[in-house]
């Protein structure tokens, strides 16, 4: 019971007295230490900074304060080099309230991003990303690198080295590139890797068409030749089983002019058929049994294969003979 009360005294306390907010500093490309203590939101009081290195004497106060909205939200501290081997003691100060904190700075190095990023393709015909970055014996780099706006691809590359190499590259592909840095296990490694450096670009952007084909490609294809070899296996089905067919694609069609005379030898009727030859619906060839008066195309009636001599007269073109060439053999 008493501990119960105790915590509700102290949950209380905290709610009303306001303690100093939390601070959180970095050491920024080994050039200066940056401390900031706005995680939980902009302060409503202008705090007092100071802060020392466990190997000086006394604290100082902040010289240079980062600001939003006029009120001081963190502050930018000199730094010498070696200093992050050190404790770093910070103190926040508002009327009577202070808050105190000891920092370990060691891993705690954020590098600029490298500069001077190129990316070029040399005599070996290999790509390569060069890039410079300060420190350069104490840094260790990672280079990541996508083909066609497709997935990153991370790489780590060792200390001190500052270039990478990409093996025979396509230049219908697009190459993007990136690297970062952080301080290397040698000189006391950092958590933290710098941002990514702008990405530098090699290669073709023309290529995003042509490679999206190249990804519907493999799904297609076997589609396509599926649906090929079922239409061609229709049609030769179709040209086995049905004459029809083949006469369309091969008709035999006599040369009009002399031939027309002998009409009933191209046509080879069977006996009965040539007697019970009578339909209504398809032109036939002989003008002069037709009804003149009904409308042109479906007029004739009538088809008697008689005299000779008057079919050579009437008959039209050898289109008309075509049609009807098919028809009388379907039947
Ligand atoms: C904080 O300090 C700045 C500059 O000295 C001042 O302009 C601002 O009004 C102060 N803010 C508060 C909340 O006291
Ligand atoms: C940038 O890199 C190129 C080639 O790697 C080099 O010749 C040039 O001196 C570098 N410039 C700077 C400012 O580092
Ligand atoms: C894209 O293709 C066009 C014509 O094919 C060419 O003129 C242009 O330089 C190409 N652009 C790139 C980035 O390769
Ligand atoms: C490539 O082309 C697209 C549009 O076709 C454009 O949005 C994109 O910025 C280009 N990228 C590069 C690296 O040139």
């Amino acid at each position: 019971m008493p501990t119960r009360l105790l915590l509700l005294l102290c949950l209380t306390a905290h709610v009303f007295a306001r303690e100093p907010p939390e601070v959180d500093c970095l050491v920024v490309h080994r050039k200066y230490v940056h401390c900031s203590w706005n995680m939980q939101g902009t302060p409503e009081v202008n705090y007092t900074f100071y802060s020392r290195f466990e190997s000086e004497k006394v604290f100082s106060v902040c010289s240079n304060y980062l600001r939003e909205n006029n009120t001081n939200t963190g502050c930018k501290q000199p730094y010498q080099n070696g200093q992050r081997f050190n404790s770093f003691n910070t103190k926040l100060v508002h009327g009577k309230q202070i808050s105190e904190k000891v920092h370990e700075l060691k891993t705690k190095v954020k590098l600029n991003p490298p500069t001077n990023v190129t990316v070029q393709k040399r005599s070996d015909s290999n790509l390569w990303l060069n890039w410079s970055q300060d420190y350069v014996a104490c840094v260790e780099s990672e280079v990541r690198y996508r083909v066609n706006n497709r997935k990153w691809e991370n790489n780590q590359v060792s200390t001190a080295v500052q270039e990478y190499c990409v093996n025979l590259p396509s230049s219908s592909s697009l190459y993007e590139l990136q690297v970062r840095s952080r301080m290397a296990f040698s000189c006391g490694e950092s958590i933290f890797w710098s941002d990514w450096s702008r990405p530098v670009v090699w290669g073709s952007n023309n290529s995003t068409d042509p490679n999206r084909m190249n990804k519907l490609m493999p799904v297609w294809t076997p589609v396509l030749y599926v649906v090929g070899a079922f239409i061609l296996i229709l049609l030769v089905m179709m040209l086995l089983h049905h004459e029809r067919i083949r006469i369309i694609f091969i008709p035999v069609v006599p040369k009009p002019s002399s031939d027309l005379q002998n009409i009933e030898d191209w046509f080879q009727f069977p006996k009965g058929l040539k007697e019970s030859f009578n339909y209504n619906e398809h032109p036939c060839l002989v003008r002069e049994y037709c009804h003149v008066s009904q409308s042109d195309s479906e007029a004739c009636s009538v088809f008697v294969p008689g005299n000779e001599s008057d079919l050579s007269t009437s008959c039209s073109s050898s289109t008309s003979t075509v049609s009807t060439e098919e028809e009388m053999i379907s039947v």
